[in-house]
């Protein structure tokens, strides 16, 4: 980390003090109770006094100058023994940023809501369900309890009217995330559905809708502008998709004759051999076709890696919520060794997204697609919530045993040849391997010597979630990017688009 240094205040100003001066030499300022007496060489008493007056004022010139090192050596010097006593103050308080970022973000959220509203117009009958469901999970605050083991959210025994649908799958993670990891969202994706009731003159709700107070909406500018506009479009996207037939799970698992404890590793059996059946069962898919389809580096391919980029960037924060907790040496050993395994790996995905001819600020400004973005949210909160679904879903992303994919070597051979660089991509892969990624599954599990069976089921029901968030994820990176002659990046704005279903 860099030095602290008095040049990186924006306004800055000496606290208001009393100056005093005892005989010809010493100078003392009292602030408060305190009285500190300055010490300074070679400059008049009375200089130094004016300097100390100007100080106070954070307009004064001569913090423009001494930012542009156009004043003498001790003023400096001054003004850094000042900042070293924490008499200097940043009188900027931010708030003009503050207010412009808010009202950004604000105007964000009802461009998306407008949009959404355009669809939700269309087949009001249709969507009505659906926004009340998500009006109540937006106001549920029981949805942040940390009982693990509950019942898996809409799966097929609890969901009720909506039972196995993914859309509200996905919702129910990212409010669970966002609640934990960025509740400012919750305000935005209100705002979002209040555009929707405003444009639709309906809404689920026949209480008046209170507005949000201006000063919490002040709290959006603290997000990322990247971030914000990822999850305004992903919100919009799962509400969008949720009452169609795309918005339906495609894999299911009876998991209510699980009665019995288990053991970790009859856990991970029993997940590999549910996983393994679900891949056969699913067979081909869109990405898949496509991906094989390809003989050169289409924007299909770049796509891939960009969405791919997006996962890395966030991936070490999926263990976040396991490394402050306290669990058996052993296993706590081997998660900070996983973090360490995968730490800065975005790198390699970068460093490719630019040998294939993009520019790094792009990809890095690009917004992530809705299930990009999904697939660390259900991971980060698995994580936190029940560390067994994590454990058993980790398998997903890191290998089902010694399953190859013929579609990976393709695009990496691809990719390889257009280069004539291939070490960069095939790195990253060859890494999982030689680190033995796709044991991981069993040697955390193995590590877990009790399972009860309710957290069997929310297991289970977990990693073929995290199976189908990961196919659907390719799918949508084939949706997206397949059909683009020249690359677009995703997003709402400055030449990117936005996914339509
Ligand atoms: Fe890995």
């Amino acid at each position: 980390m860099e030095r602290w240094d008095i040049d990186r205040y924006r306004r800055p100003a000496l606290v208001p003090c009393e100056v005093s001066s005892f005989g010809s030499e010493a100078l003392t300022i009292g602030v408060g109770d305190d009285a500190i007496d300055l010490s300074f060489e070679g400059v008049a008493r009375d200089e130094v006094a004016d300097v100390v007056a100007q100080l106070m004022r954070p307009s004064s010139d001569i913090w423009v100058k001494l930012n542009d090192g156009e004043c003498p050596a001790w003023i400096r010097a001054l003004t850094v023994q000042l900042d070293a006593l924490s008499l200097i103050e940043e009188t900027d308080s931010g708030i003009d940023g503050v207010a412009s970022e808010t009202e950004r973000a604000v105007a964000l959220c009802a461009e998306v809501g407008q949009r959404l509203g355009a669809v939700v117009e269309k087949r009001l009958a249709m969507y009505k369900d659906v926004l009340a469901v998500v009006q109540q999970m937006l106001a549920d605050e029981a949805l942040d309890r940390d009982a693990a083991a509950v019942a898996f959210p809409f799966s097929d025994q609890h969901g009720g009217k909506f039972a196995d649908n993914f859309a509200l799958q996905a919702l129910h993670f990212q409010l669970a995330y966002a609640r934990r990891n960025a509740p400012e969202l919750l305000l935005a994706w209100q705002r979002v559905l209040d555009e929707v009731f405003g444009r639709v003159s309906w809404s689920p709700s026949t209480e008046a809708v209170q507005n949000a107070s201006c000063e919490s909406l002040h709290s959006l500018a603290s997000l990322d502008p990247v971030d914000l506009q990822t999850y305004l479009l992903s919100f919009a996207h799962f509400i969008e998709i949720a009452p169609l037939r795309v918005g339906k799970r495609v894999t299911s698992v009876e998991t209510e004759s699980v009665r019995e404890p288990c053991s970790g590793l009859t856990l991970a059996a029993r997940a590999e051999r549910l996983l393994l059946k679900a891949l056969d069962d699913l067979g081909s898919n869109v990405y898949a076709s496509a991906a094989l389809a390809s003989n050169e580096i289409t924007p299909l391919v770049k796509g891939l890696y960009i969405e791919q980029y997006h996962v890395t960037d966030r991936f070490v924060e999926i263990l976040g919520p396991l490394l402050s907790r306290r669990l058996k040496r052993n296993l706590r050993a081997r998660l900070f060794q996983y973090f360490q395994e995968e730490y800065g790996h975005e790198a390699f995905e970068l460093a490719t997204c630019v040998a294939l001819g993009m520019n790094e600020n792009d990809v890095r400004a690009s917004v992530p697609l809705p299930l990009t973005a999904l697939y660390i949210d259900a991971y980060t909160v698995l994580a936190h919530r029940l560390p067994t679904a994590f454990f058993t879903s980790i398998m997903v992303t890191e290998g089902l045993r010694d399953q190859h994919s013929p579609v990976h070597e393709h695009i990496a051979a691809l990719v390889e040849n257009a280069l004539h660089a291939g070490d960069i991509v095939a790195k990253h892969g060859e890494t999982n391997d030689e680190l033995n990624h796709p044991s991981l599954s069993r040697l955390f599990l193995a590590d877990i010597p009790h399972v009860t069976a309710a957290q069997q089921r929310y297991s289970l029901e977990a990693a073929l979630f995290m199976l189908e968030v990961n196919m659907r994820q390719l799918e949508s990176v084939a949706f997206f990017y397949g059909d683009q002659t020249q690359l677009e990046f995703h997003g709402l704005h400055e030449g990117r688009r936005p996914l339509e279903v």
